[in-house]
């Protein structure tokens, strides 16, 4: 187990690149595997999820090579065997495989997804699109044998805007006969990031990015190119580490377009930002207004960015209000910071939080991804040492981590 050990206080100062965005790199990996050629993902970044990623395709024969920032997929030597629990479930990602080897072969098997605990995470809406594409699904202990002689486009109905399940729709789409309309989409831009790379390879796939996605099968998926948009939380957790204890921070290589929900919210508080073309500078500011938010699926304000964002609502002076639609367990990191000197209380979805606050450093546990991410942000603001135990989530969502926050002055270390 690695601990994050920081010594808060330190101004950031300098510039920090933001790499290819996880939740578009690791739906485009699986996605790799439908084409009939070699295909080519630029601006990978370097994360754990990535890792367990390649380890899939790498045990189903796909040919692999990874040369910095760049992948080349060859699946032309894939064989389509079981995918074992101990693989699938290192991450949620593993389940765009389901759609993707569905796709491609009309049959998988293999196991519920992992990922964060954050509360109830079904997969019900990716297997009502395989059923609506004709596909048998049978279900035996987290085990899911899904089949079909042909798949047929149909139109699916997603209940509530899934980005996994838009993704697995998607996937399972494109080589089927005929149309498929997917209604209620998500609008996330790693969709679009997905859609595009599908249609470089020859699927024809319009109004990705809208609630209304439009499918007409192909039979054939030729060799492409994609590179993956830059990470909007990696960049949003960069933006509030530079309101909290910024000083000119330079976040470079954004869209800036795919941060207004968070850039919005930051202006209303009066924090000191300024919006570039692809940059964003932001430094820290004494007199911060408290704001009301409530997460959303795009273009709303992200569930990713929640937790950072409380740390930013300790320092305002007066009462904010989170509130947190898309999961019920997202709010683990409570706990922690309120040790750490924060006044929040936690009222069903929606959190009350009183600031401003002197955040203290102590030994605190980073309980998922953006959880450690927020105790990592109250750290380089605390006084004192700050520990963060279990820091292999935050490695999975990060990258390069130490070495970008070094490079900007912060004073943090790994144990082991
Ligand atoms: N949901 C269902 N049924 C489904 C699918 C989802 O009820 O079939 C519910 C879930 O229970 C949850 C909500 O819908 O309450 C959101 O689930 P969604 O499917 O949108 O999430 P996801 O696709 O599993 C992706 C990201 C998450 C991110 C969400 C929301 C990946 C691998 N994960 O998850 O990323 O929070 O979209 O934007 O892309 C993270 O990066 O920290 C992270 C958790």
């Amino acid at each position: 187990m690695k601990t994050l050990v920081i010594e808060g206080g330190h101004l950031l100062e300098g510039e920090i690149t933001i790499g290819g965005a996880k939740n578009g790199a690791v739906a485009l990996i699986p996605a790799a595997l439908l084409s009939d050629e070699e295909v080519t993902i630029e601006n990978v970044p370097n994360i754990s999820d990535i890792d367990a990623l390649i380890e899939i395709l790498e045990y189903l024969g796909a040919k692999v090579i990874s040369q910095g920032t760049k992948i080349k997929i060859d699946s032309r030597t894939i064989e389509n065997k079981e995918i074992p629990e101990s693989i699938s479930t290192k991450l949620r990602a593993s389940y765009y495989f389901m759609a993707a080897l569905l796709g491609k072969f009309k049959k998988v098997v293999m196991y519920f997804p992992g990922g964060c605990n954050i509360g109830k995470r079904p997969i019900d809406q990716t297997l009502k699109a395989f059923s609506e594409l004709g596909a048998t699904i049978i279900e035996e202990d987290n085990k899911y044998t899904i089949f079909a002689d042909e798949l047929i486009g149909n139109n699916i109905y997603l209940d509530m805007p899934s980005v996994g399940a838009t993704i697995n729709a998607l996937l399972s789409c494109v080589k089927a006969k005929g149309r498929s309309v997917i209604e209620n989409a998500a609008k996330e831009p790693e969709i679009v990031n997905v859609a595009t790379f599908l249609n470089n390879m020859g699927a024809s796939i319009t109004g990705a990015g809208t609630s209304r996605i439009i499918v007409d099968g192909v039979s054939n998926l030729k060799g492409s190119y994609i590179e993956v948009i830059p990470d909007r939380i990696e960049a949003g957790t960069y933006i509030l580490a530079g309101a909290l204890i910024g000083n000119n921070l330079k976040i470079k290589n954004v869209i800036p377009r795919h941060l207004e929900a968070l850039t919005m919210k930051l202006k209303q508080m009066g924090a000191s930002i300024k919006i570039n073309k692809d940059f964003i500078t932001v430094s820290k500011t004494n007199h911060l207004k408290p704001v009301s938010i409530k997460t959303l699926g795009y273009p709303g304000f992200p569930t990713d960015l929640q937790q950072p964002m409380t740390v930013l609502l300790c320092m305002a002076s007066g009462l904010s209000k989170l509130e947190e639609t898309i999961y019920e367990n997202r709010f683990q990191n409570v706990t922690y910071l309120n040790k750490m000197g924060a006044n929040i209380e936690i009222n069903d979805n929606v959190l009350k939080i009183k600031g401003p606050t002197t955040f203290v450093g102590c030994d605190v546990l980073a309980t998922d991804l953006r959880a450690g991410a927020c105790m990592l942000l109250a750290g380089l603001v605390a006084k004192g040492q700050t520990r963060i135990t279990k820091i292999e989530h935050i490695l999975r969502g990060y990258e390069n981590l130490l070495e970008k926050l070094k490079e900007v002055g912060a004073k943090i270390e790994i144990i082991e």
